[in-house]
């Protein structure tokens, strides 16, 4: 008995599994990450092979979220930006924010937290840094984004936010190929 006691309570408390956060999981593991050295005794990047050039790009390294909300949008919201922004959108936000960014997608509908409706007034007086800031950074409950979109892609998703999302617009139904 006391044995199915402490497995429900290390099912219902992660933290005293110290599985928590569990939405980090998934990218937290003992693989090389990217820019990671494989060689434990000189950590850090490899130097660049010679005669490498940056590519164009949005790369950024802000710390948190108060850096992300400062951040100016880099990305003219142009229909390609626009369109790039949605089928992103309807492939990581569209499940808990819905197709609409109304907050009722089917798995925000089990979480504690619901998710925020994005069309509302509150989000629609954030500044894009602080939408793109939400998607690297995740909130209590949503999950960081960082790892499965480049900073470009999420300015893209900032884009599509505000000139489809927030105009009454909702994600097209080719999107995913449904
Ligand atoms: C697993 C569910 C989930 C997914 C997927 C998700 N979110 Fe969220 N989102 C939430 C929840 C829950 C909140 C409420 C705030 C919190 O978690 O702290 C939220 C809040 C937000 C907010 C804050 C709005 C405000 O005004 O404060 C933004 C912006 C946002 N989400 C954008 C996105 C975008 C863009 C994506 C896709 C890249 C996304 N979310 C994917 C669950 C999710």
């Amino acid at each position: 008995m006391k044995k199915i006691t402490l497995a429900i309570a290390l099912l219902v408390a992660p933290a005293v599994a110290q599985a928590w956060p569990w939405s980090k999981d998934m990218s937290e593991q003992i693989s090389v990450k990217p820019q990671e050295s494989v060689n434990p005794a000189n950590p850090g990047m490899a130097t660049y092979p010679e005669h490498s050039v940056p590519v164009q790009g949005t790369a950024s390294f802000v710390k948190d979220m108060e850096a992300a909300d400062k951040q100016k949008n880099p990305v003219p919201a142009t229909q390609k930006s626009v369109e790039l922004g949605g089928r992103l959108f309807g492939i990581y936000c569209t499940p808990c924010h819905g197709y609409a960014g109304k907050g009722d997608g089917l798995v925000g509908q089990k979480l504690v937290l619901q998710p925020y409706n994005l069309t509302a007034d509150q989000t629609k007086q954030r500044s894009d840094g602080f939408i793109w800031g939400m998607m690297t950074f995740g909130g209590a409950v949503m999950p960081p984004y960082a790892n499965d979109l480049s900073p470009t892609e999420r300015w893209h998703v900032v884009n599509y936010v505000r000139k489809v999302l927030q105009q009454g617009g909702t994600v097209q139904a080719n999107v995913n190929g449904r």
